[in-house]
């Protein structure tokens, strides 16, 4: 199976993303890594750490890490989306939190890139702090990473402001740090692909069927959903998240174009914007944003697996 950190600021769709590298066979979760993101980082610590005591799994290292970003001390939360406790209000539901790794969240990544014998891939699915740390503070293992998979970014429509997606505008500067680079190849699964992969009612109605650990699952998605259909008017929730970790697990599901990508880093209007270059002439490390999928497929393979969650 392919070695596995996720990197997880867990809210909503993170923890359905979690669910479903858990119920993936081809992948080895080797560490769950967890900043600030959704929510504060003391709650979204927890959050993964429920998750994983709904799964059972107390064996995979999760560790805590950035309650803020690297630069500017904006403090972007997302409880509109994902509740005041991250879990769509049913945190107090779950089983008590797994036991905390005691390591910072990056020096978990590291110790688990040092002592791995084949490539491990990173899955971002929150601000991207702890991978720009990493790159940054461990030159020595980024031949270890086999690539970076962020769900980051949008070429059109933000969601955060009016160009920028969260992930992204809760930390550019580390954004940028990642997705300006040489050394470890990035897929970027921006918005423009998670926003037409849909889950509607029929849809979660097939994940509560599931059994009562799905039912669990479904709970959370519950506010998220209000929350889909005040928005934007359809009856319908983004799993976001779980497309990026779809892709970590079958690579190559998501259909990518290659361009480089620069991250608006200063404080006006854009600040979070990921623009491509589309230009013969553009310069800058090709980034492999996902842009086109079977969505269908996509829906139904990610319900499969959660299914089997039982
Ligand atoms: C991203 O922002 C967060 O709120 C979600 O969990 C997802 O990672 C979508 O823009
Ligand atoms: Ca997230």
């Amino acid at each position: 199976p392919i070695p596995l950190i996720i990197d997880t600021d867990t809210g909503v769709d993170d923890a359905v993303a979690l669910v479903l590298a858990l119920q993936s066979p081809e992948v080895d979760v080797r560490a769950v890594t967890v900043p600030f993101g959704n929510v504060g980082v003391e709650k979204t610590f927890a959050n993964a750490r429920r998750v994983l005591a709904l799964a059972g799994r107390t064996d995979i290292p999760v560790a805590a890490g950035a309650a803020r970003p690297l630069v500017h001390l904006q403090e972007e939360r997302a409880p509109q989306w994902h509740g005041a406790d991250g879990l769509g209000g049913r945190a107090a539901e779950f089983p008590e939190p797994i036991a905390a790794d005691p390591r910072f969240a990056v020096a978990l990544m590291a110790d688990v890139l040092r002592e791995a014998t084949e490539p491990v891939t990173i899955v971002s699915i929150g601000p991207l702090t702890h991978s720009a740390l990493l790159l940054g503070a461990h030159p020595d293992l980024v031949t270890k990473i086999d690539r970076i998979v962020a769900m980051a970014g949008s070429l059109g429509a933000g969601n955060t402001r009016g160009v920028a997606e969260f992930n992204v505008y809760a930390d550019p500067e580390a954004a940028h740090r990642v997705l300006n680079q040489f050394e470890v190849p990035v897929t970027m699964v921006p918005l423009d692909i998670t926003m037409r992969c849909l889950a509607d009612g029929a849809w979660i109605s097939k994940l509560i069927a599931g059994g009562p650990r799905c039912a669990a699952l479904a709970g959370v998605i519950a506010l998220y959903r209000e929350a889909f259909l005040e928005r934007y008017g359809i009856d319908a929730v983004a799993l976001h998240d779980a497309l990026a970790v779809l892709e970590a697990i079958l690579p190559g599901t998501l259909r990518t174009t290659a361009l480089p990508i620069q991250v608006a880093c200063d404080l006006g209007p854009a600040r979070g914007a990921t623009v491509a270059d589309r230009r013969p002439e553009a310069q800058g490390p090709p980034v492999h944003v996902a842009l086109d999928a079977d969505t269908e497929a996509v829906l139904a393979e990610v319900l499969r697996r959660l299914v089997s969650f039982g």
